[in-house]
């Protein structure tokens, strides 16, 4: 299973620092949380980090934008060198036109749930993304609880993705995910896990930290 390390529990001082960190220690791509202060209750970054960090690194930057109508932050992302962007399903009554605007930039796309969403409304998106990114905590904070009921919408997505060889997309897990929690994430066969709080810490080092997760699985 793949690691995406979340910047936003790094130190926002030293944003490349955090991402050099990771960057040959085992990370496979960067995870972006984009808040508005609206959508959810705190506010992180704009697309001028992304550009910062995409001269850091060459692992994927994903932007996962939490923000009421994501459309007009596509372009924005897409020009500053993201190469995944996430929406979620609930942040706009236009989801399709959003999901057909990252298309258009070239950038893989991909939908998000919240923990009161069902994979139903979700369905008549799957063969238009890339991504599916399910939600196990509340957006908003890093280092919540993981809510392991949303592990079933993973079985779900992974048994419609085995039914329909027309289907690419990978599954992805985000929020509350540690050493103690990442095998059941990989069990119930999700591609891709997010770690922000279990990566970045005053424990060990961000290196250290991807170990022990990569141990667990
Ligand atoms: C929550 C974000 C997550 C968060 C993960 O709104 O989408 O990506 O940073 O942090 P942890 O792993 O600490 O829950
Ligand atoms: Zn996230």
């Amino acid at each position: 299973m793949k690691i995406a390390p979340s910047i936003l529990s790094a130190d926002f001082g030293n944003l490349a620092a955090a991402v050099r960190q990771v960057d040959g220690s085992g990370a496979d791509r960067i995870h972006i949380d984009v808040m508005d202060g609206r959508f959810v209750p705190n506010l992180s970054f704009g697309p001028q980090i992304v550009s910062v960090l995409r001269k850091v690194t060459q692992l994927p930057l994903e932007v996962h934008l939490m923000v009421q109508n994501p459309e007009n932050w596509i372009k924005p992302f897409a020009d500053a060198g993201a190469d995944i962007i996430m929406v979620h399903v609930e942040s706009t009554p236009h989801i399709h036109r959003a999901l057909a605007l990252i298309d258009e930039t070239g950038v893989k796309a991909g939908v998000v749930l919240n923990p009161g969403t069902s994979v139903d409304a979700v369905n008549f998106l799957l063969p238009i993304v890339q991504q599916v990114l399910v939600m196990t905590v509340d957006p908003g904070f890093s280092g919540q609880h993981f809510i392991p009921e949303n592990l079933e919408k993973v079985d779900e997505l992974v048994t419609i993705r085995d039914r329909n060889p027309e289907l690419n997309y990978e599954v992805e897990v985000d929020g509350g995910v540690d050493a103690e929690r990442i095998k059941s994430v990989e069990i119930h066969g999700a591609d891709v896990a997010v770690a922000g709080s279990a990566i970045y810490n005053d424990k060990a080092d961000p290196a250290t930290n991807i170990k022990a997760l990569k141990a667990a699985l």
